[in-house]
């Protein structure tokens, strides 16, 4: 049997999951684990480069962890970042062959320093925040990944992995890492239902996000109000807003509604009424089965955890592997006390 080609992919814990982040991410994850073998990880390390509380990490880790196994992701595809501590080490040795101007240049960097400019009001911007994608080159490289779903937001990232890697082979006078590429997957792109020009996103307040988790009610309350006509459309085109709709009912697999409702859009013939309720039905038809799965995994915390430990612990060997093979290639110590 042909070996299948690994996925690496990470996601930061950060409190709650809506349907741009399920649709435009968590989707593909559960999707590609048809095809591939996959290490998905819950990057703890990285959610500290940004001003944030102790006291919330860990509980938002867990979180993040139940809700993508009642999305589908499958337990022994999971890992937590700080429980693989191979990750940081790999790090610093990444540091090393990592151009310290490239990483000012990175476009994330100046973003979220701008961003944490204007959050705490303070001109601290972290270490951490200006090495953060050398941590994430370490998280594809440490597994030998063979391919990264990315959107454009991060290929920044996986070319600079693509330059350490190729820096680290030329040290070392051996291709002993393969370069990751990007995995480009079509993906929904999710706006606000209260605003359709901006992304839907927790950052931007309560109503410009439907949690994946929400009630019927909550649902179907964000459904309806959601905005079809800014009145700022030119003639013969369809509102952002609208079409935000029908790509949510796209997403979620209502194919033949989505025909039939386009088809009386291009009549002219269009009711919101009835293009919101497609919407509606369709988000609370998934939000119920996940809403269920996850109380199944609530009921036993415990095991769950135990599970996540273990998967943790497992995909922790690969990490171990690599560690020691690039120690012995740049010159470490490699002795099992
Ligand atoms: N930087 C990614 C994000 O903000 C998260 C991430 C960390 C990641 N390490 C990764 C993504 C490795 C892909 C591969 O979404």
């Amino acid at each position: 049997m042909e070996q299948k080609k690994r996925v690496l992919s990470a996601i930061q814990p950060t409190g709650e999951m809506h349907f741009g982040n399920y649709f435009g991410a968590v989707k593909n994850w559960v999707d590609l684990q048809q095809d591939y073998e996959c290490v998905y990880g819950v990057v703890d390390y990285h959610a500290m480069t940004m001003p944030y509380q102790s006291k919330k990490l860990r509980e938002n880790v867990w979180e993040l962890l139940f809700n993508l196994l009642a999305t589908g992701v499958k337990v022994e595809n999971l890992f937590i970042q700080s429980l693989v501590p191979e990750h940081t080490e790999l790090c610093w040795i990444f540091n090393c062959f990592t151009s310290y101007g490239q990483l000012t240049r990175m476009t994330q960097f100046k973003d979220k320093s701008q961003d944490s400019r204007e959050k705490t009001g303070d001109d601290f911007i972290s270490a951490g925040l200006l090495d953060y994608p050398v941590l994430q080159a370490a998280d594809i490289l440490i597994y030998k990944a063979d391919f990264v779903p990315v959107g454009k937001d991060q290929e920044q990232h996986l070319e600079l992995s693509r330059n350490i890697a190729q820096r680290f082979n030329n040290q070392v006078g051996k291709e002993y890492f393969v370069l990751p590429k990007s995995l480009y997957t079509e993906v929904p792109k999710v706006q606000s239902t209260a605003d359709p020009s901006r992304k839907m996103s927790k950052s931007a307040g309560e109503k410009h996000y439907i949690n994946v988790f929400a009630d019927e009610n909550r649902i179907r309350k964000q459904v309806r109000s959601a905005v079809t006509d800014a009145g700022d459309t030119p003639e013969g085109s369809m509102s952002a807003g609208v079409a935000n709709l029908f790509s949510l009912l796209k997403a979620s697999g209502k194919q033949a509604a989505y025909d039939a409702l386009m088809q009386d859009y291009e009549a002219n013939a269009l009711k919101y009424v009835d293009l919101k309720q497609g919407v509606a039905d369709a988000l609370v038809e998934i939000s119920t089965t996940f809403r269920n799965r996850k109380a199944e995994l609530q009921a036993d915390k415990k095991t769950v955890k135990e599970q996540i430990k273990a998967s943790s612990a497992e995909i922790r060997k690969i990490a171990q592997e690599t560690v020691k093979e690039v120690k012995d290639l740049v010159g470490l110590m490699n002795v099992r006390f």
